[in-house]
């Protein structure tokens, strides 16, 4: 028995696959093209490891999805890879919707047809899990309650559009051809690899090295954040025991500003790694806004935890504590990841600001 991931190179899909293996010895074959997001140093510790399968390739690659199943005849796929910043897909919406929507249709395709070829057992055990955004459902207003798996889908982005699309197609992929989908919708996520140019990572990597640290707007967008080994525990647990065509919601239930959120960095990082310039927060700058800036998430969890009994281990104080100090315990990690793709990223993204 095996699972096939794609995405696993990326930073929840890595953290996965190493909390996969470290609680099962049911092997990984691990399917990532290595965009600028994904990097092998994340699973260095696997290296030699024989329950992981790394191939590096396209989920539009329909002959590749082919022969991996064939080759390798998972009971389940996993599948995380997308384009994934919302600041990118304003930029250039084109490779969210190759990847994103084509990307999934393919591989959806290639599960179809590797699923109906499979003898009885392995048919009924087969699963499809779809990991997806809870930005697919819009934004909130302040008093709004929060997002339950029956709320209307109303992406406002590039990303979210493509994300929404990626749900639609898996959803259909289920009432239609009867394949065994499970869809997670989850929150914001932080935590160790986190590629730094979405907000917790930045501001961490940017307060060590002495620069701005830029928030959009007013700062006053809220987000759910969650600690990305509760949303692997998540995934795990609707992977194990979730029922067929059912969509699952996944939050922290920390609903915080992005203000307070910096704030809370440079508080511990004030803690952990005083500056002799003077308290982090100096370093705040207002920005220009995001266009189409979403004002609030939050997620209604009731549902996993109901079904499933899944809850998340951290708060955000104890998550947010593991962060820092893994980043800190990571510079060469972090210098690793600040490639010349990268230092481009920056300059496209902040200095027209
Ligand atoms: P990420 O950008 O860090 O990683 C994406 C990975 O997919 C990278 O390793 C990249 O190389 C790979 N990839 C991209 N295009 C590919 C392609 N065409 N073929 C094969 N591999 C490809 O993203 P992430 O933050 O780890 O998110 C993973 C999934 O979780 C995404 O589907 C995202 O929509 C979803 N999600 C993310 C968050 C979050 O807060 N980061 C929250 C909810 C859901
Ligand atoms: P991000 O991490 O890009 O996630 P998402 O847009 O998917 O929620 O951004 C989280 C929030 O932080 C979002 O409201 C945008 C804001 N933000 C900033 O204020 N400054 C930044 O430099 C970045 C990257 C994000």
């Amino acid at each position: 028995m095996s699972i096939l991931v794609t995405g696993g190179a990326g930073f929840i899909g890595s953290n996965f696959v190493l909390d996969w293996l470290n609680a099962s010895d049911e092997p990984v074959v691990n399917l990532d093209a290595l965009t600028y997001a994904g990097n092998l140093q994340n699973l260095a510790t696997l290296q030699g490891d024989a329950r992981h399968v790394f191939v590096r390739g396209d989920i539009c690659d329909r002959a590749l999805l082919d022969r991996l199943l064939a080759e390798h005849r998972p009971r389940a796929i996993v599948h995380f890879a997308a384009e994934s910043h919302v600041d990118r897909s304003i930029h250039g919406p084109g490779a969210f919707i190759k990847t994103n929507v084509d990307g999934t249709f393919t591989l959806l395709e290639a599960a179809r047809t590797y699923w109906t070829g499979l003898a009885d057992d392995a048919r009924r055990a087969f699963r499809f899990q779809h990991v997806s955004t809870d930005e697919v459902y819009g934004s909130l207003s302040a008093d709004a309650p929060a997002f339950t798996e029956t709320h209307p889908y109303e992406p406002n982005s590039p990303y979210s559009a493509s994300k929404a699309a990626s749900d639609h197609l898996v959803r259909a992929w289920f009432h239609t051809y009867g394949l065994p989908v499970l869809t997670t919708n989850c929150s914001n996520n932080y935590g160790p690899l986190h590629f730094p140019e979405k907000l917790i990572p930045l501001m961490i990597v940017n307060a060590l090295a002495g620069k701005p640290l830029p928030i959009y707007g007013d700062g006053l967008q809220v987000r759910d954040w969650l600690y990305v080994r509760d949303h692997c525990s998540a995934i795990r647990s609707v992977l194990e025991r979730g029922r067929p065509g059912q969509v699952y919601n996944v939050g922290g239930g920390n609903e915080m500003t992005n203000r307070d959120i910096v704030q809370a960095v440079c508080a511990l990082l004030d803690e952990l790694q005083p500056d002799p310039a003077g308290p982090y927060n100096r370093l705040i700058t207002h920005v220009k806004d995001r266009p189409g800036h979403d004002r609030r998430y939050a997620i209604d969890a009731r549902k996993i935890e109901a079904e499933l009994g899944w809850r998340p281990a951290e708060t955000f104080q104890s998550g947010i504590r593991k962060t820092v100090q893994w980043y800190l315990a990571n510079a060469d990690w972090v210098r690793g990841v600040q490639s010349g793709s990268y230092r481009d990223w920056v300059a496209a993204n902040y200095e027209a600001r």
